[in-house]
């Protein structure tokens, strides 16, 4: 029998025994709230251990489509099927290991960094104390954090939360991480980190990994494809450097946007601030 267990506070399942990373397929997946549409017949496949990234601007419906991925949201139509699994349907969701990075990272403000990326295996019992605490300290190693370990998460910058949010996860062994603005609020250099950081962890560990993200830097450098999300439509589905040359000018425009004062859009948002 498979016996698998489900954290509803970190979000994170685990299988009891699947190795592989895992393809996501959307199909036809739209999404309301209320009367409006938010996501317009969306069509993806993503296949076992790529990196894709979701990119587009605010309000576009990123947030959105990765939580529906993640079966946070429920598809109004069509369906996201995770290795084989609907994941809507009951039970679907524990079958497939995920771990989600969160813009916020919620970690618990009352266990250091420490206790926070254990707390996951040690209630889980998914390991010997010695074997977690190994886990726990190659997680905050791979991502700079070893003098973190008995910090508190209020000592900590939002940068450092960034990354131990992610360390958290890895020590979770998905097969498939979702990450939602990862380097948003970073410095240019900790965001280059974190962007390695998850092409690394491909190469490592093989997880396929979802990004949403307006960063073209890190969108263009670490994706095998970027999608281009806008007002809930795929504009484009590409490789990094087939999307970089779209001769679409809404694309181009999103991604090597000119800054020109006399611009409409400037004019319009200083009339309306
Ligand atoms: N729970 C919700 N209820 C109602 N509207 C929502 C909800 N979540 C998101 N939206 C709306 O869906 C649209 C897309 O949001 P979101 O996916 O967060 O955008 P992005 O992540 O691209 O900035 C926005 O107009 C937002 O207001
Ligand atoms: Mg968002």
């Amino acid at each position: 029998m498979e016996t698998t267990q489900t954290d509803p506070d970190t979000e994170t399942t685990r299988p009891a025994d699947n190795e592989a990373a895992v393809g996501v397929e959307v199909e036809g997946l739209r999404k309301s709230f209320g009367d409006t549409e938010v996501l317009h017949d969306i069509n993806l496949s993503i296949k076992p251990g790529e990196i894709f990234v979701i990119m587009g601007p605010s309000g576009s419906g990123k947030s959105v489509l990765l939580k529906t991925i993640a079966g946070l949201e429920t598809p109004t139509k069509g369906r996201v099927t995770i290795a084989g699994h609907d994941i809507a349907e009951r039970g679907s969701r524990e079958k497939v290991h995920m771990a989600l990075v969160f813009q916020a990272g919620a970690l618990f403000n009352s266990m250091t960094v420490f206790d926070n990326l254990a707390l996951y295996p040690t209630e889980h019992r998914l390991h010997g104390r010695k074997e977690i605490e190994k886990k726990v300290m190659d997680a905050l190693g791979i991502l700079s954090l070893e003098d973190a370990r008995d910090k508190m998460p209020s000592e900590l910058s939002g940068g450092m939360k960034k990354r131990v949010a992610i360390a958290r996860a890895l020590v979770m062994e998905p097969q498939l991480m979702l990450y939602d603005e990862p380097t948003s609020e970073l410095d240019p250099i900790m965001g280059a980190t974190i962007s390695e950081v998850i092409a690394d962890l491909r190469q490592e560990v093989g997880l396929t990994s979802i990004v949403v993200s307006h960063d073209r830097d890190l969108s263009l450098t670490i994706a095998d494809r970027v999608a281009i999300l806008m007002d809930g439509n795929l504009l484009a589905v590409d490789t990094p450097d087939k999307v970089r040359n779209s001769d679409n000018p809404v694309i181009n425009d999103f991604l090597n946007p000119v800054i020109d004062v006399n611009n409409p859009r400037f004019k319009q948002k200083k009339a309306a601030s």
